[in-house]
């Protein structure tokens, strides 16, 4: 089918399809244009409101303002963000609308009025008004982030690739394209599980199993980690030394937990060194806590950075999730314990983790 440009049916189509509010008036500020959303947002029914003043139309004064600059300047504003009140069943509700207001000339620069668009963005403007106001709420944004970089990505790679298996079958089939299809599928099977692994990554951090205390020499746990990621070290031509109080007091941990809690530090340290990298393991005890200090000479943090790196999925890596540290912090917090960090950038990072002998006393 071949579309004229200027048909007026594909006009009406795509304004009435479109989830923002349009509405265009003429030089002498009559409306010409006014779809089914701004018929909702304005409460006037299209037919009502076409010919008429904006003035007379619209009932925000703020709104009309907007217009008004337009028709005196000839200057459009953009992502203005204003309030109306909409009726719902019983009463009426706040809604957040981001506008735009355009002022529209023809070939020669003739003014012939102005295009006016109403998004409704209540949901958003409230979402981030709140995460900036509680540090918890700033996990849901940035767990929004992650949902939509680790879910959003699969999921459109799987649905070209079911239009693509549609398109296939609608075809006659031949035996050249039965493999066409199955490779097709494995495609999909292979992005639905790992959009699994990723949801199950996430409940796994909600869900941390529940502590299960016994009493462990710290310095034998630290030596264990060490021994499994010392080759990883090595590796990158990097040294990993410990330094170990001895008769260090006895803890009483969770042992997979806390081993987690350290390796996640270790972890981050060899991803921070370079060549002649040095990362030490440091243990010191005192009367009442146990301390482990993980240091490296590596890429350090820079300060901008340093109060968020505990931030749940915060990552400077490009294929990191961020949830290590976060977890790290948990645990220790779980043991009443606390952890802290000192770096510079290029200079390297020390943390410190205190883990109390008598965690009810402390
Ligand atoms: N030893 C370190 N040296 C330099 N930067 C660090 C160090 N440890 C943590 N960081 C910074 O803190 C950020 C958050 O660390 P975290 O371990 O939580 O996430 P990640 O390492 O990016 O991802 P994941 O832990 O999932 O592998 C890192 O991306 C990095 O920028
Ligand atoms: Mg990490």
């Amino acid at each position: 089918m071949k579309i004229h440009r200027a048909d007026p049916d594909l006009f009406e189509m795509i304004l009435s399809h479109l989830k923002e509010a349009v509405i265009f008036a003429d030089d002498r500020g009559r409306i010409k244009i006014f779809n089914p959303v701004a018929a909702k947002f304005f409460e006037v029914k299209e037919r009502q409101a076409l010919g008429k003043r904006l003035e007379r139309i619209i009932p925000y004064k703020t709104i009309r303002k907007q217009f008004d600059s337009v028709y005196e300047k000839k200057e459009g504003h953009y992502d203005i963000e204003l309030a109306i009140h909409v009726p719902t069943a019983d009463e009426r509700e706040a809604r957040l609308l981001r506008c735009s207001f355009y002022p529209i000339v023809d070939r020669k620069g003739i003014f012939l009025g102005c295009l006016a668009t109403f998004a409704d963005i209540t949901e958003k403007g409230l979402l981030s008004r709140e995460i900036s106001q509680s540090k918890d709420l700033s996990t849901i944004g940035m767990l929004a982030r992650w949902m939509a970089h680790e879910i959003r990505n699969p999921l459109s790679s799987l649905n070209i690739n079911i239009e693509l298996l549609r398109d296939e079958l609608r075809e006659e089939i031949h035996l050249a394209q039965k493999e066409e299809i199955q490779s097709l599928l494995n495609f999909i099977s292979y992005e639905t599980l790992r959009l699994e692994n990723n949801l199950k990554e996430f409940l796994d951090f909600n869900r941390l199993p529940p502590l299960k205390f016994e009493w462990a020499q710290l310095n034998d746990v630290l030596d264990s980690i060490v021994r499994l990621l010392r080759p990883d070290a090595q590796m990158k031509s990097a040294k990993m030394e410990v330094h170990f109080q001895k008769k260090l007091p006895t803890v009483k941990i969770d042992l997979s937990q806390i081993n987690l809690a350290i390796s996640n530090l270790l972890i981050n340290s060899i991803q921070a060194v370079s060549e002649r990298g040095e990362i030490h393991v440091i243990t010191r005890g005192s009367k009442k806590n146990v301390f482990v200090i993980v240091r490296d000479n590596g890429m350090g943090i820079s300060r901008e950075h340093l109060p968020r790196i505990f931030d749940f999925m915060f990552s400077t890596k490009p294929t990191g999730s961020g949830l290590g540290l976060s977890i790290t912090k948990k645990i220790i917090s779980d043991h009443h314990g606390e952890i802290t960090v000192r770096s510079e950038v290029n200079r390297g990072a020390t943390f410190r983790i205190r883990l109390p002998l008598n965690p009810k006393v402390n």
